[in-house]
């Protein structure tokens, strides 16, 4: 029985897991959501995956509210680590593979060139602790696993927490004429959903188990990242470089968060630059303009 015979996928409603429920729809993947499959309920998980007996389970589903993370430090552990440890045991019982996603934030930032799978985690806040938290717990079960690191997301779907995506809001934000100020100084690789559920499906049929960075590849800062989001649809915006120290947060967040793509090297497969990528989310969102040429 292959890996990717019965897949599964948690949190099919977000922004992730709508591009993995189309990444994987030739085999028609069983949606598990609130309220029936919850990680904060390990007996409805227990229960579905008993009756449906999926081979491979993709999970999406985390607390991502990185600010409330650090007021709300139990729910966070609640639902991404004790939840995740309850999820990981349900699909071992099961005799379900697990492919878990997780986050660049699981480093610190000190880091001058990215960061490889066997880097040691070294987690800023209370989202990211928790989320290491539930990389170690999962292989505690012993059952085959996969952990996905990923960075910067945004998709058609529009992330369920925010309820939208960085660009939608840069963009919503330029045509109200407003001023923006966006940071220089956190060096990511925003990262299509589409990319990355592609990414995870090579993973799945490459049937070799362990942890995976995935993302769009290049570099930039979030400033550059809206300056080429203006550029590539094509609209004038009043946008200025800050550092991140004029936006203080609760969270303290990597500076430097980008991730060596190895183990997708080894199995062969490259993701599109973050440039690609953007273009293509643009185009499926109907936002692609005349774009000016690159200064
Ligand atoms: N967004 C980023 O920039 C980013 C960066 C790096 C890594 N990640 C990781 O990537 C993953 C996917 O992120 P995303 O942006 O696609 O998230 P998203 O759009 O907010 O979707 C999250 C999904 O998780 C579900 N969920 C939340 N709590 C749950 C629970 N207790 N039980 C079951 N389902 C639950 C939500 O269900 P409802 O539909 O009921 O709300 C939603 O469908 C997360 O693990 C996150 O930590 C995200």
């Amino acid at each position: 029985m292959a890996l990717w015979d019965r897949v599964a996928i948690v949190g099919s409603r977000g922004q992730l897991g709508t591009d993995l429920m189309a990444a994987f729809a030739d085999l028609a993947p069983l949606a598990l959501d609130r309220p029936a499959f919850d990680l904060e309920n390990p007996a409805s998980m227990a229960a579905l995956l008993a009756q449906h007996r999926p081979t491979l389970v993709i999970n999406t589903a985390a607390f991502h509210d990185v600010e409330r993370c650090e007021s709300e430090p139990a729910l966070a552990f609640a639902v991404n680590a004790l939840g995740v440890d309850a999820l990981a045991e349900a699909c071992r019982n099961a005799g379900a593979a697990l492919m878990h996603v997780s986050t660049d934030y699981v480093f610190d930032g000190a880091a001058r060139a990215p960061y490889p799978e066997s880097a040691p985690p070294s987690p800023l806040s209370v989202y990211a602790i928790s989320k290491v938290a539930g990389e170690r717990l999962i292989a505690r079960h012993g059952g085959t696993w996969f952990v996905v690191r990923t960075c910067g997301l945004y998709g058609v779907a529009g992330s369920r927490v925010k309820g939208t995506t960085f660009a939608e809001t840069m963009l919503r934000k330029a045509r109200a004429g407003e001023a923006l100020r966006v940071v220089d100084d956190q060096t990511v690789a925003p990262s299509y959903t589409r990319d990355v559920a592609g990414a995870m499906r090579a993973i799945a049929r490459s049937e070799r188990p362990g942890i995976y960075h995935v993302t769009n590849a290049g570099a930039c800062s979030w400033y550059e990242f809206a300056a080429e989001i203006f550029r590539q649809a094509g609209i004038a915006a009043n946008l200025t470089p800050v550092s991140s120290a004029q936006f203080p947060t609760r969270a303290r967040r990597p500076a430097y968060s980008l991730l060596a793509n190895e183990g997708l090297h080894e199995i062969g497969y490259s993701m599109p630059t973050w440039q690609a990528g953007l273009r293509a989310y643009l185009q499926a969102k109907g936002l692609l303009g005349a774009p000016a040429p690159a200064s």
